[in-house]
């Protein structure tokens, strides 16, 4: 007896410590290795900052970090100090951090931000700024503030190596401040890659000067479809592009902050915006305006050999304002309807020898390979440019699920993973019912956060094939910058978690913890994030095994949460696994007799719908059990695994 009570007493206090630290310590992405120490390092007026030859424009961005809120000017200096400093160093020993891993060692007398890579020690920057009190995210003068770090040792290191988040400015244009702005709280996030959707349907966003009209006439349109595809239009001009200079702006502003930006140039369809610019790009003699409507489009590019030139010397320039290896050439949604009734198309597939449209498609796509290949890049496309084959350097973003991917690295090719499951940003974050209006789809924060981007299909050798994963935000239904921080965090904050934090660190209850801490921050930065619902307490699970394809009831206890009479939504959220779940009906029970019953087809996993049930406690009885019922079944095997929430009205 004496014994369970001191264990007892052993694990409340270690409890109370460990979640003592969580409160001071909320750093997002989650770090590899964190020990902490007793004491702190505080920041004074004299504070130094001590860089060397390769370090010293980072040591003046830690001063641009910490100067303003502290009103402190650090003295940026090669020459070394015995304390009050923060000394950047490059650390070749270090190597096994990687690239752009790091080790930061607060003590009371100096801060020590090591790396193998520059891109490391400015990781150690951004986590060391997460350290301080939330205020120093200010741009101006906080005063009554003690600017302490606590003492801790810090080994970290990504996951993965593409850390990525989409942007599309051509269905709504962005500004470029905003862009400067989003890329900024990439690098908060310790993201790495920054992929800008250019060009599209709706406008052509980029400045090409040998053919001008692609901006003149491609990046506006003269209205805008409202809803979806409702026949009714806003009456509104809409467009902008960026200027080159504005994109070498950009470009050079992410690069500072370790940030690679990947231009997306559509092809072969979403160019409606270019055909209305250069007619003769398109298959038909319809003159064509820039899309005011959203979706699929039938008007894509042909195939002759002047259109590949045209776009190849499109690449010529974008190559020149880009240094990213990997340029993204879309391919993606591409309708063949118009090749089928092209005959100049159908000429080509027969001069090439080739089986038919698809296979026009591949010949296409490789056409821009070869062009990347010999110019040292590297050519990256939607999954659609698995269809009549993949050309042989090109690495495959996987939007339609896992699929594409699963097959590419199967395949020997690199692929980043951008499910449409997991991934899209402008899928609902919530009950559509509250929500501002949206695409569709379902993706709330614990759902980003479960992803795992090595699907169980690949085995080790294959799952290297996986540079990583990035999330999407298509611009159709986010027609500003306010909405679009409000689509993208806290969802970026999960996704950062996703690509960075060692799967085996990953825990989505101490993440929501260091989430409140670092919504502060993001409020500071004045980002429109939407607010964490109130905590869903997880009430059960259903894993692997436990269901199969006929439909059964599978029962979980949930007295504990039940405090009041009211109304609880139930909701199902799949995290894993081959199948998803249906749901046919659900059922809340007190002492094993049927008190409410919701009753109605719902889906988790895949597409999901309608996975939120609601039952009524009409009277409580403090003695009862209550449990939920619910009959589900998992499609196609028995390989599901979800959480079951239950929220008070
Ligand atoms: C896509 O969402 N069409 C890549």
């Amino acid at each position: 007896m004496k014994h369970t009570y001191f264990v007892l007493l052993a694990m409340v206090s270690l409890m109370a410590l460990v979640s003592c630290t969580q409160a001071e310590i909320s750093v997002i992405p989650q770090p590899v290795s964190v020990v902490e120490q007793s004491g702190t390092f505080e920041l004074t007026p004299k504070t130094t900052i001590v860089v060397d030859k390769k370090t010293e424009e980072l040591g003046y961005q830690l001063m641009n970090m910490l100067a303003p809120a502290t009103g402190y000017l650090p003295t940026v200096q090669q020459k070394k100090a015995k304390s009050n400093c923060i000394v950047l160093s490059l650390n070749s020993k270090l190597k096994d951090l990687g690239t752009e891993g790091y080790k930061l060692t607060v003590t009371s007398k100096k801060v020590l931000i090591e790396a193998p890579e520059k891109a490391g020690v400015f990781y150690g920057m951004q986590t060391l700024r997460q350290l301080l009190p939330v205020e120093i995210y200010r741009q101006a003068t906080v005063k009554g503030v003690e600017w302490k770090i606590p003492c801790v040792t810090i080994e970290d290191t990504p996951r993965f190596q593409w850390r990525g988040m989409h942007l599309d400015v051509a269905r709504h244009y962005m500004p470029k401040e905003f862009v400067k702005k989003f890329i900024d709280l990439l690098a908060m996030h310790k993201m790495n890659s920054f992929h800008w959707h250019l060009t599209e349907d709706q406008g052509w966003r980029i400045e090409i000067k040998k053919y001008p009209k692609l901006t003149e006439v491609g990046a506006w349109r003269k209205e805008t479809v409202i809803g979806k595809n409702t026949g009714k239009y806003d009456g509104k001009p809409h467009g902008g592009f960026y200027t080159q200079d504005d994109v070498r702006e950009i470009v050079e502003y992410a690069r500072q902050r370790y940030i690679n930006v990947v231009p997306e140039i559509e092809m072969p369809g979403h160019s409606q915006a270019a055909i209305a610019a250069y007619p003769e790009l398109g298959n038909t003699d319809k003159k064509l305006e820039v899309f005011t409507k959203w979706g699929v489009n039938p008007n894509v590019y042909n195939v002759d050999d002047s259109t590949i030139a045209f776009l190849q010397d499109v690449l010529t320039e974008v190559l020149e304002l880009f240094p990213s290896e990997f340029i993204h050439i879309g391919g993606d949604e591409c309708p063949k309807t118009q090749w089928k009734n092209s005959p100049k198309a159908q000429a080509k597939i027969k001069a090439l020898g080739i089986k038919d449209e698809h296979e026009l498609q591949s010949w296409f796509i490789k056409q821009m390979d070869t062009f990347l290949d010999k110019r040292g890049r590297r050519l990256i496309g939607w999954d659609e440019i698995l269809e009549g084959g993949l050309a042989p350097g090109a690495t495959v973003m996987s939007w339609r699920g896992e699929k594409g991917g699963i097959t590419a690295a199967k395949a020997g090719h690199d692929v980043v993973m951008a499910p449409n499951s997991h991934t899209y940003f402008d899928h609902y974050q919530a009950n559509p019912k509250n929500e501002p209006f949206a695409i569709g789809g379902f993706l709330p924060l614990q759902k980003v956060y479960s992803y795992n981007p090595i699907p169980k299909a690949l085995n080790a050798e294959e799952a290297k094939r996986v540079l990583g994963a990035q999330a999407q935000l298509w611009s159709e239904y986010i027609p500003n910058a306010k909405h679009c921080e409000y689509m993208a965090y806290p969802r970026t904050c999960a996704l950062a978690e996703t690509v960075w934090t060692p799967l085996e660190k990953k825990d989505y209850d101490l993440f929501r913890e260091r989430l409140e801490t670092h919504l502060q921050r993001l409020e500071i930065l004045d980002v429109n994030f939407r607010k964490l619902d109130k905590a869903q307490p997880v009430i059960g699970r259903w894993k692997s095994g436990q269901t199969d394809e006929s439909f059964k009831p599978l029962q979980w206890d949930i007295t504990k949460a039940v405090k009041e009479a009211g109304t609880y939504q139930v909701m199902f959220q799949y995290t894993g696994g081959e199948h998803r779940l249906d749901i046919k009906s659900v059922e809340l029970l007190a002492n094993d007799k049927v008190i409410a019953e919701d009753a109605h087809p719902g889906v988790t996993g895949g597409s999901t719908k309608d996975n939120v049930y609601t039952v009524s406690v009409d009277k409580l009885d403090k003695n009862a059990r209550y449990t939920i019922r619910a009959v589900v079944r998992s499609d196609g095997g028995a390989d599901s695994n979800g959480d079951v929430f239950l929220a008070k009205q």
